[in-house]
């Protein structure tokens, strides 16, 4: 009877098949009946998914195949899934891979984007939920764990305890964050930190299970898991399922999405999801899954894992056209089949019965009582600065790597002369260059290196309702302060006394305060960019690009500010080096006299370059009133700092939109 072969050949008997179903349908229907009545009772929380459907439009072709990239097609990723759960339940949903098991719970998740068509409707305790409460309804543990890797484990889950919980005490907040640990066995590793690719912390499992516990200190009562056991060994993946089940058992919602699960969890399981090309091929219990197949000839061959078997046979195989069409007819049949079973109309049944219920319970939306966005921010801040501050490689290079640029300055320029046959006007101008030019790319350079790993946990815990993207922004940007007044201090000590700048101490707190805004600005603008550029790569040309095109329009060192084009001209007040650069050269040369040869007087003036032998007389010819602009340049310097942040924010929300999964 068995029509499943290794060699994968397959024989649908019909007939067979329909005679073993009837004798499946009359014993579910002889043990009904034969059941002592017993009350039914309505469980704490339900969910039903009623006729789920997604669909994308595509280009048919990519972008260099132009006939075919002008076409699009409609591609079905869900067609029409329904299923209904309740609490004290675990569901695993099963399939090859690109069946739409993620797909599928991001869309109970509420978590598709708005390329495509989202059809049917979901469900909880008999209500139907509207699309923008499906995120305060459901905990969703994605399938990589996005966690900070210098904080322990308790701080990591305390931090998200304060992001979530409002009215609690930091009492009860201890209290909260110590039964979640103890629940899901971490409180022995409390202490330990969660670790990185380049430093050791808790085992992956133990990772895993930091991710389900963040989850569970909203007190959700529907819990998704994409994965949760992938890249685990079987040993670990099968404690964490077995974990799964125990905290569905205390009146929760558990749906799993799961590869190869072990034979053993076969008991572990309450319901099982079989989905193949979008489409639910089965959804029922684990013993009825075992009936199910062998009715329609499939039976499960003794020493088999029924998981492995029952998945390949409603896989579509792709490798030939003849494999395609035949196991997608096979898929059909068994779909068609689990349609018109018994297990497929009492799960309808069921369903509809929670909608009918006169007294519907409420539905159990997620711990609500976040705290204020100003609470918010200081927690993120704190959050941020403790990660960030225990990285002692990071942090050293933070506060260095403008230090190691002066020094190249410095050993390549000695000494500033005050002869101008020995470079005393272009000396000066190089190191302002430098100065100006160099300080952004090492801001640039800490954004794109710390922030993109906040950038992807801050994608994921805005899903979850923690907080919005753009407060994780201003978090990060609070935090750079101190190190790049610190960073931009040490170098300008260095620099500025070493190779013999105006020696003023006024002076040289001018030239700190001009060269710390380049820094900051170079690290706000890779920001922005990283708000709505995904590849960090990208961020990196972007910001050096935009620097050089800065410089070259905005300093007036490659060409005469007098000289360039009108529309360079207009286009040089957007360069925030217009105005460092005009203030640093007042700086260094207002007051400031100059020799020719070792002369004082002025015998060899008016002879280029002898023909400059005051400060002044090289700012008049170059930076015509830029000493009466001062304060006006110092304003319009500091003014990029707030606007950048403020194009931080925009880009952030613009993220919103952007970021699909
Ligand atoms: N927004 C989208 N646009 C186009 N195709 C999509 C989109 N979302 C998902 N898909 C496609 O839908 C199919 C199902 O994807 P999904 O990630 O849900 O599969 P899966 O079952 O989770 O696979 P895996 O087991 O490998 O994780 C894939 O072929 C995927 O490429
Ligand atoms: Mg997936």
């Amino acid at each position: 009877m068995n029509a499943y072969s290794v060699s994968g050949k397959v024989e649908l008997k019909k007939t067979s098949f329909q005679e073993s179903f009837k004798s499946i349908s009359k014993k579910t229907d002889q043990s009904k009946s034969s059941l002592p009545f017993v009350e039914e009772v309505t469980p704490a929380c339900s969910l039903s998914v009623s006729g789920v459907s997604y669909r994308v439009s595509e280009r048919v072709g990519p972008w260099w195949d132009i006939p075919s990239y002008r076409k699009k097609w409609t591609r079905q990723i869900l067609k029409d899934v329904s299923f209904y759960v309740e609490s004290g339940q675990i569901m695993g949903i099963l399939g090859n891979s690109g069946s739409g098991k993620t797909t599928l719970l991001d869309a109970i998740a509420g978590r598709l984007g708005s390329t495509g068509t989202l059809l049917g409707d979901v469900y909880v305790n008999g209500g139907k939920l509207k699309r923008e409460q499906f995120q305060d309804c459901f905990s969703y543990v994605l399938q990589s764990d996005n966690l900070l890797s210098y904080l322990t484990v308790q701080e990591t889950l305390t931090y998200t305890a304060q992001l979530a919980l409002r009215k609690h005490s930091p009492e009860a907040i201890r209290k909260k964050v110590a039964s979640v640990m103890a629940e899901l066995s971490l409180s022995h590793v409390a202490g330990n930190v969660i670790g990185g690719r380049v430093f050791p912390g808790i085992s992956s499992g133990e990772r895993r299970r930091v991710s389900i516990a963040s989850q569970l200190l909203q007190d959700p009562k529907v819990l998704l898991l994409d994965e949760p056991t992938t890249g685990l060994d079987s040993m670990t993946a099968n404690q964490i399922v077995v974990l799964l089940s125990e905290l569905a058992q205390k009146d929760r919602i558990v749906i799993v999405t799961i590869h190869q699960p072990r034979s053993e969890l076969f008991r572990v399981f309450s319901r099982i999801a079989i989905m193949s090309c979008g489409e639910l091929v089965f959804c029922g219990e684990p013993e009825e899954m075992v009936q199910f197949f062998s009715g329609c000839g499939y039976m499960c061959p003794e020493y088999c894992n029924p998981f492995d078997l029952y998945v390949d046979l409603t896989s579509v195989d792709t490798r030939s056209k003849e494999r395609e069409i035949e196991t997608y007819n096979r898929v059909q049949v068994i779909t068609s089949s689990y349609q018109s079973s018994d297990t497929f109309l009492q799960m309808l049944g069921n369903a509809e019965k929670t909608r009918r219920l006169k007294q519907q319970p409420p539905i159990p939306f997620k711990s609500k009582e976040s705290p204020s966005g100003f609470s918010k921010l200081w927690v993120l801040f704190r959050r941020t600065v403790r990660n960030l501050s225990r990285d002692r490689m990071g942090v050293l290079m933070r506060l260095s790597q403008n230090l190691i640029y002066g020094l190249f300055v410095a050993f390549f320029l000695m000494k500033l002369d005050n002869d101008v046959l020995k470079g005393a006007v272009q000396n000066r101008i190089g190191v302002i260059y430098q100065s100006m030019g160099a300080s952004p790319y090492t801001g640039m350079l800490n954004a794109v290196a710390l922030f993109p790993a906040l950038r992807a946990i801050s994608d994921q815990e805005s899903k979850d309702g923690l907080y919005q993207k753009w407060q994780v922004l201003l978090a990060y940007i609070f935090h750079i302060l101190p190190f790049s007044i610190i960073s931009v201090a040490i170098f300008s000590s260095f620099l500025y006394w070493t190779v013999g700048m105006y020696p003023d101490l006024t002076r040289f707190a001018c030239f700190s305060a001009v060269i710390l805004v380049p820094h900051v600005v170079g690290e706000l603008l890779a920001l922005v960019l990283l708000g709505v550029v995904q590849n960090p790569n990208l961020v990196n040309s972007g910001v050096a690009l935009l620097n050089i095109a800065g410089i070259m329009a905005g300093s007036g060192f490659l060409r005469s500010s007098q000289e360039m084009p009108k529309l360079f001209q207009w286009l040089s007040y957007l360069t925030f080096q217009k105005y460092g650069c005009e203030l640093l050269i007042v700086t260094e040369f207002y007051g400031l006299n100059f020799t020719c040869g070792g002369e004082t007087n002025s015998s060899v003036g008016g002879v280029y370059p002898c023909d400059i032998r005051q400060g002044i007389e090289f700012i008049d010819r170059a930076y015509p009133g830029a000493p009466s602009r001062y304060t006006l340049d110092f304003l319009m310097l500091y003014a990029f700092l707030p606007a950048l942040v403020i194009l931080g924010v925009i880009s952030f929300k613009i993220r919103d939109y952007i970021v699909q999964r």
